[in-house]
């Protein structure tokens, strides 16, 4: 059976884990969701990992539409989730436009990035029927503002507000929270604070999914391999058997564990 929404928040209402992968192309898409991966995303990541930008600002609507079809057509029942990209929300009616430019592509949700300030953009698009990931905690679109890629929520504060952005979000319509680079006990604070599936990377084991980029749980990483990052094919016998362990080991908790997490 296809995965939906509800899939996520029935697995969360269980207490059960759910598994995300980035994906690109049509043909990692039909191995990813053939090994039961229950998300893919269409990341913005790809400015990175396939046009060897240093950040994901160059990224355009017209090529996160191009990767969006290609990964629908090979899609085999997962959800297909893709990134807004940079400026693509700058404003809710541009927000409106682009999403509808990515339904239409094949997304059947899709990831922002912000704070407390995307409210009515979110609660816009809910309305009109696209379900809405907010991703919060280390924003790469934000990489000018932060001074580098570094793990967010760390001070008090900090780490209230994250709590406080995470729930206005959920009640302004967000279908999803996905939690990037944030100490793992904030992130299981926000994953008990939200009725909403809570997806973490590099947010350590207590979210209800993880997510994973593609060419990272692979090893074909040419830069530093970040803390949260395992390498699924060092240990198996093909692509295809990296990603069945990968779900296996989200499945079952095994995956993060204490070394892929960030204490504080
Ligand atoms: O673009 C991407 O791949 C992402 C994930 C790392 C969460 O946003
Ligand atoms: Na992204």
């Amino acid at each position: 059976m296809a995965v939906t929404i509800n899939t996520l928040r029935e697995r969360k209402q269980n207490n059960e884990t759910f598994s995300v992968l980035t994906a690109y192309d049509a043909t990692f898409a039909q191995l990813i969701s053939e090994a039961g991966v229950d998300v893919m995303l269409i990341g913005d990541s790809l400015g990175m990992v396939l046009q060897g930008n240093d950040s994901t600002l160059p990224v355009t609507m017209e090529e996160m539409c191009y990767h969006t079809r290609a990964v629908a057509k090979g899609n085999r029942g997962a959800l297909i989730m893709a990134d807004m990209p940079f400026m693509s929300y700058g404003t809710t009616a541009a927000a409106l436009d682009n999403a509808a430019a990515l339904m239409r592509a094949g997304a059947q949700a899709l990831k922002l990035e912000g704070a407390d300030w995307m409210k009515d953009t979110i609660h816009a698009l809910s309305q009109r029927g696209v379900p809405v990931c907010a991703h919060l905690g280390l924003t790469p679109q934000f990489v000018n503002k932060f001074g580098g890629y570094k793990v967010q929520g760390r001070s008090d504060a900090q780490a209230d507000a994250m709590v406080e952005h995470a729930r206005l979000l959920v009640d302004a319509g967000a279908d999803v929270i996905l939690l990037e680079c944030v100490p793992a006990a904030l992130a299981k604070r926000i994953t008990e604070s939200v009725d909403a599936p809570v997806i973490g990377i590099g947010a350590g084991p207590d979210t209800d999914g993880q997510v994973l980029v593609m060419h990272d749980m692979l090893g074909a990483n040419t830069g530093r391999t970040p803390r949260f990052v395992k390498n699924f094919l060092a240990e198996a016998a093909s692509i295809q058997g990296a990603f069945e362990a990968y779900v296996a080991a989200v499945r079952d908790r095994r995956f993060p564990a204490e070394e892929h997490t960030f204490k504080s």
